[in-house]
């Protein structure tokens, strides 16, 4: 394993930080407060190459690895994690499965916009009753010769308002179990397809988060991914190299709560010196600094393992387990440093601590993170 980053990889770390710090940082409390999607910043996103940073420069991508990935995104995160979550699912969850599993006219057609930032994707795995048991697929796909006809519901779905692509598992074969699942790609537009409610959400909520619903919507046989039946296995491992995204945006959280505590705990005094000077904040920063040095080696193991064609299921679910724990310790514990400045929106870190929470529940809970290590630890 490398121990040095290429100079490639510390330009892309750099160019997100500028980005971060530039683009996001302004407004992102606003952002925050009035649940509004960073449609600008998506924008420049995708021109600055962020939006399908691994895929193949003949698709529009960035041709970069994995790694340089998991910089770009703990830059990013550590700033605006409603951005980084945006970035993540199209990366990882759609740009990567369609590159991965497409066909080519696929991949003309829908990964090179998507790539380029032109257009966004979402991908549409969880129901109103299928959450961590993803087999139980209810949104069925008829065969009907030349199309599916798609009907049922999804909900919790990143970029449900602002995508324009979407990949949709659903039951075609329910006697099959999750050998009957297809993966279909859904356009905004398709007739019978509705955007639902808008989710108020605890964190994250300059991203948008909706239900969506078919009703009798036709979806070309040339939009399914993979063979017939292939849909649940293209969202597992689709969601193996998503869990990569989520703990480097859980790593992000938990830095950007770990670097503003530093600066905070310098500048701030009590009892007649810096706080940083008193061991109960040292400890504190002390445990900040060393869980979340932890936290990146197991993203960056992750990443590795990814960009070596190695099997990284379990790597990457070990390093979403671990990050967004440290996520949610750093940020209640940044909080805790901060003092009272520490609960208003002002200092940033109650917002942190908000969004640390989801990268403990979307792309599987710590639950299903745990699943997956015991059963591949045990096999
Ligand atoms: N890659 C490829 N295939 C896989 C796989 C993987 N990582 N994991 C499992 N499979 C295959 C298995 O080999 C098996 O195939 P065979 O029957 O041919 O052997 C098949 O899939 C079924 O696997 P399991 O028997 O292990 O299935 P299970 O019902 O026990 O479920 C689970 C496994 C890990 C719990 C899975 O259901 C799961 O990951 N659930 C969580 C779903 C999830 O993460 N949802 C998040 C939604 S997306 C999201 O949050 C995005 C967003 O908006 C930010």
């Amino acid at each position: 394993m490398q121990l040095q980053f290429t100079e490639e990889q510390l330009a892309v770390r750099d160019a997100a930080r500028d980005f971060a710090q530039n683009d996001l940082l302004p407004g992102v409390i606003e952002r925050d407060t009035n649940q509004e999607f960073p449609a600008e910043q998506v924008k420049k996103m995708g021109e600055l190459g962020f939006l399908g940073m691994m895929v193949d420069p003949k698709y529009n991508g960035g041709g970069m690895d994995t790694i340089s990935y998991v910089l770009a995104m703990e830059e990013i995160s550590k700033v605006d994690a409603s951005a980084s979550v945006i970035m993540s699912v199209n990366n990882s969850l759609v740009c990567w499965g369609l590159e991965k599993y497409g066909s080519e006219e696929q991949k003309e057609k829908y990964l090179k916009p998507l790539a380029s930032g032109e257009i966004i994707g979402a991908f549409c795995l969880s129901e109103p009753e299928a959450g961590s048991d993803a087999t139980s697929q209810r949104t069925t796909a008829e065969d009907k010769g030349d199309y599916y006809l798609l009907n049922g519901t999804k909900n919790w779905i990143t970029n449900g308002g602002n995508a324009s692509v979407y990949l949709v598992m659903a039951q075609t074969n329910p006697e099959l179990g999750h050998k009957g699942i297809n993966c279909l790609i859904v356009e905004k537009g398709m007739d019978g397809f509705t955007v639902g409610k808008k989710e108020d959400k605890l964190g994250i909520r300059g991203s948008d988060t909706h239900s969506l619903m078919f009703q009798d919507v036709k979806v070309p046989k040339e939009n399914r991914i993979g063979e017939d039946g292939f849909g649940f296995k293209f969202a597992m491992s689709t969601l193996d190299g998503g869990r990569i995204g989520i703990a480097s945006q859980a790593l992000g959280i938990a830095s950007g709560a770990y670097e503003l505590s530093m600066k905070y705990a310098k500048e701030r005094k009590a009892f007649g010196k810096e706080i940083a000077k008193h061991q109960a904040i040292q400890f504190k920063i002390a445990d900040m600094a060393t869980t979340i040095n932890a936290a990146r080696w197991m993203c960056l193991e992750a990443a590795y393992q990814k960009d070596q064609g190695q099997n990284y299921a379990r790597a990457a679910a070990m390093a979403k387990l671990y990050a967004s724990q440290v996520a949610m310790d750093v940020t209640v514990e940044a909080v805790q440093v901060h003092g009272g400045y520490g609960y208003v929106k002002e200092y940033h870190v109650e917002r942190l601590m908000r969004d640390a929470k989801i990268t403990q529940i979307y792309e599987g809970t710590s639950e299903i993170q745990k699943i997956v290590i015991a059963r591949d630890v045990l096999k």
